[in-house]
C-alpha cells in the first residue's frame, strides 16, 4: 500500500523518482506526487490524481530541477484519492515535505491538539498530522529535522515508512520505518530510499534494510547514519541485493502478469534448485531440516495467510495431513489475530506471504510468537518483514512478482509446501522411500509439464473472447482442486471485475445450483484424479440445467470432453501435484478475459500488491 522513493546525490532527482514510482506503482496507484529541492533551495511540490503518468503530465509544466527529492504513489486509506490528499504533505510553513506509507492510528487525537495550537490542516489524511507535528516540535524545541522526526515518531501509534526533506537543507533526507517496509540504497556520493529495492537496483546493489523504529539520516556529504528513536547509534549493516534489472521489467510481454505466468517453468526450477536431490531420493529444505525435532514433535501446524496465499495454504493442509499425518489448520490472518486463538507452545505457525509484508499476517505471526509457538515463514520477497521475525523459514525463490494478481508466487508457495510435507514425511517415516522417490521424480517433471500447458495460451485466448459477456462465473473442484477453484475465481474477479465464486463441487446442490442457467459459465477442475467419477456426476447436474461448462481435464480424457462445452487438456500427474498444473489454464483464462474487456490487468482498481495496512 503506497510506494515511496527518495533520492539525494549529484544527479537530477526527478527522472530517478519518476522511474522509481513507476516500478513501485504496483503498491498503489490512485494518486501520485513529488517534492524537489532545487539549487535555490525552493521546495517544489507537484501532485496529481490518478497514475504516475498523470503526475508526469502535471510536473512537465513546472520546474523539475534539483538533486534531492521524494515521491509517492498512493493507495488511499484516509481521505479520498484526489490531488489535495496526494503525498507529499507539507507542514504549516511549507518548509517540510513528507511522504508516508502506513497508517497513523492516533491521528485524530494529535490533529485535535495541533488544531488547538492554531495549526490549519489542508488534507483529510492521517499523514498530514505527522508532518505538522514534526514542524510543531521542531519550532517549539529548536530541533534539527532528524531530532523533530524522532520526537514526533515517539508520539504516534501505527505503521509508517516515511521520508522527509526540508527547505534550506538540500543535502539530507530523513527516513524511518515501523511495520512498513523501507530500504536505503547506498551509492557512490548518492543515496536512495525505496519501499522496496526496485527503484534502487539500477544504481546500486548495496542496501540497508531499516528495522522498526529506526531513523536513517541520509546526507549527501556524510553518508547514512542510523539511530533509534532515542538517538542511540545503530550499526547499519549493508547487504548486497541479488536482484537483476530484467527481473523487474516486462521483457517484451504486454503485461507483468503474462510474463509471470510464462515464467513459471523457470521459477519452479529455481524454487526446487538445490532442494531436490539428483537421484530423487531426498528433499533438502534446510529451514525444516534444521528444526526437524520441532517439526516432528509439533502438536499441530497452523498456516496463516491472506488472499491467494491462503488458497495455497489450503493445498498445504491437504499435503501435510496426507503425507505427514499431522493436523493442520488454515486461518485467515485477519480473523486469527482478533479472535483470541488457542496457541500451544508445541504448535508450529507458518506464515505464507508473497510480499512478506502483509500487515494482518505479520500481526498474526507476532501473536503466535508471543504465545511461544515456533514461527516459520514461507515468503518470496527477500529481506521483507516476515522472514526477519520468524524463527526459521524457506524462500520460494520465484523472483519479484509485480502484477497485482499473484500467479508465480502461488505455484512457488504450493511447491515449497509440497517439499515441506515431503521433508517432514520422510523424517516421521509416514511415507515409504519408494513412494517418496516417485513423488520427488514427479515433482521434478512439473516445470516441463507447465511448459506444455502454456502452449494452450492461444486456445484459451480464443475461448476467453466468448465469455466477456458473463456477469458471473462459478468455479468447482473437489479435494486438492477445491482451493484451485477458489484461486481461479479470485484471479478472475480481481482483474476482470466479473463476479466469481469457487465452491467444492458437491456443495453446489446446497444452494449455488439455483444460479445455473444457459448464461452461467462454470469452470470445473476435472482432472483424472481423486474424485473424478463423483465430479462427473456434478458435471451432469450442471449439464441438465444448461450451464456452460469449461473443464480442465487430463490429457486423453474422453468422458468429460463429451459433456463439457470447452476443454483444456493438461498433462497427468499425481493427485497431490495436480494443483500446480491445473491452476495455469485458470490464470491464462482470467488474464485473457480481462484483456478482452480492456481492463488494466497489472493494476486492477482498488487493489495494491502489498497490503501493509490492516
Ligand atoms: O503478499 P501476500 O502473499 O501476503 O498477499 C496476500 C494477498 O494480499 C494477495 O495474495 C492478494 O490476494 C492477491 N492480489 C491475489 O492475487
Amino acid at each position: 500500500m503506497c510506494g515511496i522513493v527518495g533520492y539525494v546525490g549529484f544527479r537530477e532527482a526527478y527522472p530517478i523518482l519518476i522511474k522509481g514510482l513507476k516500478r513501485l506503482e504496483y503498491r498503489g496507484y490512485d494518486s501520485a506526487g513529488v517534492a524537489l529541492l532545487d539549487q535555490e533551495s525552493d521546495l517544489n511540490i507537484y501532485k496529481a490524481k490518478g497514475k504516475v503518468a498523470d503526475l508526469e503530465l502535471e510536473a512537465s509544466k513546472h520546474d523539475i530541477n534539483g538533486n534531492i527529492g521524494i515521491a509517492h504513489t498512493r493507495w488511499a486509506t484516509h481521505g479520498e484519492p484526489n490531488q489535495v490528499n496526494a503525498h507529499p504533505h507539507t507542514s504549516e510553513s511549507g518548509n517540510i515535505a513528507l511522504i508516508h506509507n502506513g497508517i497513523i492510528e492516533n491521528y485524530a487525537t494529535i490533529k485535535a491538539k495541533l488544531i488547538k495550537e492554531g495549526i490549519t490542516f489542508k488534507s483529510c489524511t492521517d499523514t498530514e498530522v505527522l508532518v505538522q507535528l514534526i514542524e510543531f516540535l521542531q519550532k517549539g524545541h529548536n530541533l534539527t529535522l532528524a531530532e523533530a522526526v524522532q520526537q514526533a515518531l515517539k508520539k504516534v501509534v501505527g505503521a509508517y515508512a516515511i521520508a522527509v526533506i526540508e527547505k534550506g537543507n538540500p543535502d539530507t533526507i530523513v527516513a524511518a520505518r515501523k511495520s512498513s517496509p523501507l530500504v536505503v540504497g547506498v551509492g557512490e556520493g548518492e543515496f536512495f530510499v525505496g519501499s522496496d529495492a526496485s527503484p534502487i537496483i539500477e544504481y546500486t546493489n548495496k542496501v540497508i534494510y531499516l528495522e522498526d523504529e529506526e531513523v536513517a539520516i541520509i546526507s549527501k556529504k556524510d553518508g547514512v547514519r542510523v539511530v533509534s528513536l532515542n538517538n542511540t547509534e545503530v550499526r547499519a549493516e549493508i547487504s548486497e541485493l541479488a536482484l537483476s534489472l530484467d527481473e523487474i521489467e516486462k521483457g517484451g510481454y504486454p503485461h507483468f502478469m503474462l510474463k509471470e505466468i510464462f515464467e513459471q517453468p523457470k521459477t519452479l526450477r529455481n524454487c526446487m534448485r538445490g532442494r531436490v536431490s539428483k537421484n530423487h531420493k531426498n528433499i533438502v529444505l534446510s529451514g525444516v531440516l534444521d528444526n526437524i525435532e520441532k517439526f516432528k514433535n509439533a502438536r499441530r501446524i497452523i498456516i496463516i495467510a491472506c488472499g491467494t496465499s491462503w488458497h495455497a495454504a489450503l493445498i498445504g493442509e491437504h499435503l501435510i495431513e496426507n503425507l505427514c499425518r499431522v493436523p493442520v489448520e488454515v486461518e485467515y490472518a485477519s480473523e486469527f489475530r482478533y479472535r483470541n486463538p488457542i496457541i500451544y507452545k508445541d504448535d508450529i505457525v507458518i506464515a505464507l506471504s508473497q510480499s512478506g509484508e502483509t500487515a494482518d499476517t505479520l500481526a498474526a505471526l507476532m501473536l503466535a510468537k508471543e504465545a511461544g509457538a515456533f514461527i516459520y515463514g514461507i515468503c518470496n520477497a527477500v529481506g521483507s518483514s516476515i522472514p526477519r521475525i520468524t524463527d526459521s523459514g524457506s524462500y520460494i525463490h520465484v523472483g519479484p512478482e509485480i502484477g497485482v494478481a499473484s500467479t508465480k508466487a502461488f505455484t512457488g508457495q504450493v511447491t515449497v509446501l509440497t517439499m515441506l510435507a515431503m521433508t517432514l514425511a520422510k523424517a516421521k517415516h509416514s511415507i515409504t522411500q519408494e513412494d517418496l522417490t516417485s513423488l520427488i521424480s514427479e515433482l521434478d517433471t512439473i516445470p516441463d509439464k507447465i511448459q506444455k500447458i502454456l502452449e494452450l495460451n492461444d486456445q484459451i485466448a480464443d475461448i476467453a473472447k466468448i465469455f466477456t459477456y458473463a456477469k458471473n462465473f462459478i468455479y468447482l473442484g473437489r479435494g486438492y482442486s477445491y482451493p484451485v477453484a477458489l484461486e481461479g475465481a479470485l484471479k478472475l474477479k480481481e482483474i476482470s471485475y466479473i463476479h466469481a465464486e469457487g465452491y467444492p463441487a458437491a456443495e453446489m446442490k446446497h444452494g449455488p445450483i439455483a444460479l445455473i442457467d444457459q448464461e452461467m459459465p462454470i469452470v470445473v477442475i476435472a482432472t483424472h484424479n481423486g474424485m473424478y467419477e463423483k465430479l462427473i456426476s456434478n458435471i451432469q447436474e450442471i449439464k441438465s440445467r444448461h450451464g456452460k461448462i469449461i473443464a480442465i481435464v487430463s490429457e486423453g480424457d474422453e468422458t468429460v470432453k463429451a459433456l463439457a462445452d470447452y476443454c483444456f487438456e493438461i498433462p497427468s500427474t499425481l493427485e497431490c501435484l495436480d494443483p500446480v498444473l491445473s491452476t495455469i489454464p485458470l490464470q491464462l483464462l482470467s488474464y485473457h478475459i480481462a484483456v478482452c474487456k480492456g481492463k488494466d490487468v497489472d493494476q486492477p482498481r482498488n487493489l495494491a500488491k502489498s497490503v501493509t495496512v490492516e
